[in-house]
């Protein structure tokens, strides 16, 4: 049975209904683009075939109750009187709630069943696809637009305001915005996007995206990213602009002397991380998919050794992916210190390269990889209508 079944099924039996709506979001992989949406730079993610499906149907009062089959838990909170409760996935939705209302949006209650198959706190964004699968729940039962861009922002705003997580613009983007068969090129500055498909292989075949978990998490994740958000901060004032977006790699190669070597390894991070995201969309454009495979390659050693965010396994991982028969690039992604990394592969081989990546990377560091063979998929949408 998919989760869509599922979700109906739990809806109608606890309900004695059928849910008005299914509503799905998606969660995510970078392909490149590291660290730079804070520095308003660009982002290539892709929404994946693995998200939060939610059946519900519309209140007539201001209550929200929402269970979840992960939990086994209901979260129930009134909208007239949002309160903050001990942290938790409700806490996610009810701050979409906040953040909603405090843009204007009149919102009406509703009530359903929930449940995904993003695996959590793999750095693939199951909480961005919370929250943007609560966005479309409360504009479909609240009847007003849907603006991907603004549902972001505003999901953006109820992790880093509600929750309480100091994080960019480039999760929730996805997860509103994504298409089906693409990558999305983002300026996370204009917000404006550009979809790009996943290039062919020299003899026609398709390209596959493979995530590979290390299975190693992020230890002390926010005040690593938070010091690397300050560093960067650090950096952009030193050249006396918003942000790093703003320098232009000879402004950088100019005045890299007059940095701290870590200012300076960060900044180099960034400044050419945002090159190498804009060439990765032209060669996707181009269907060269061993120049994407290669830029995928070089924003790695630029993560490792100049942002500092990779650990042991992850570099292991990488070193593994990137020797295989038939793989074009391979770069840890998202926030770093552990969970995943993504290759790029020849369809025809995927299995092979699956195999063999699991077994060589149990080899050499005990641990036993997860590996998700994922397709580009569609953003925040409504998936079924009664
Ligand atoms: C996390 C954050 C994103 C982004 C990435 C790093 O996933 O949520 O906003 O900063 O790290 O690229």
């Amino acid at each position: 049975m998919s989760l869509q079944e599922h979700v109906t099924a739990v809806f109608t039996e606890k309900y004695g209904t059928t849910p008005s709506l299914v509503v799905q979001a998606p969660g995510r992989v970078n392909l490149i683009g590291e660290h730079t949406d804070y520095n308003d730079g660009f982002v290539l993610p892709m929404a994946i075939d693995r998200g939060i499906w939610l059946a519900l149907r519309p209140r007539d009062d201001d209550q929200v109750s929402v269970h979840s089959l992960d939990f086994g838990v209901t979260a129930v909170f009134h909208l007239n009187d949002l309160q903050h409760t001990k942290s938790g996935w409700g806490e996610y939705i009810k701050g979409v709630a906040w953040a909603l209302q405090e843009a204007g949006y009149t919102l009406h209650g509703w009530e359903g069943v929930m449940a995904g198959n993003v695996p959590k706190g793999a750095g693939l964004s199951s909480s961005a696809a919370l929250e943007l699968a609560t966005a479309r729940a409360f504009q479909q039962v609240s009847r007003f637009a849907w603006d991907a861009a603004q549902m972001a922002k505003l999901s953006q705003k109820a992790e880093n305001k509600w929750v309480g997580v100091n994080c960019g613009i480039m999760d929730q983007m996805i997860s509103a915005a994504g298409e089906a068969d693409h990558a999305l090129l983002i300026d996370c500055r204009s917000l404006e996007t550009q979809l790009v498909p996943l290039p062919p292989a020299l003899d026609g075949s398709g390209t596959a995206v493979v995530i590979l978990d290390t299975t190693t998490r992020r230890g002390l994740v926010d005040s690593a990213y938070n010091e690397r958000r300050q560093q960067c901060e650090a950096a952009a004032a030193h050249f006396g602009v918003p942000a790093l977006r703003d320098v232009s790699i000879s402004e950088f190669l100019a005045e890299a002397d007059n940095l701290d070597p870590v200012t300076r390894r960060r900044a180099k991070h960034v400044i050419t991380e945002n090159l190498r995201t804009l060439n990765a969309a032209k060669a996707m454009q181009n269907a060269d998919a061993d120049l994407l495979g290669q830029l995928m390659n070089e924003s790695h050693i630029s993560m490792r050794d100049d942002f500092e965010i990779t650990n042991n396994e992850l570099n292991i991982m990488v070193a593994v992916a990137q020797t295989q028969r038939g793989c074009f690039g391979a770069r840890m992604t998202g926030g770093g210190f552990g969970g995943c990394a993504v290759a790029l592969v020849h369809e025809g081989v995927v299995d092979g390269f699956v195999t063999a990546v699991a077994q060589q990377y149990q080899q050499q560091t005990g641990l036993s990889p997860k590996i998700y063979v994922c397709q580009p998929s569609a953003g925040a949408a409504v998936v079924a209508h009664n």
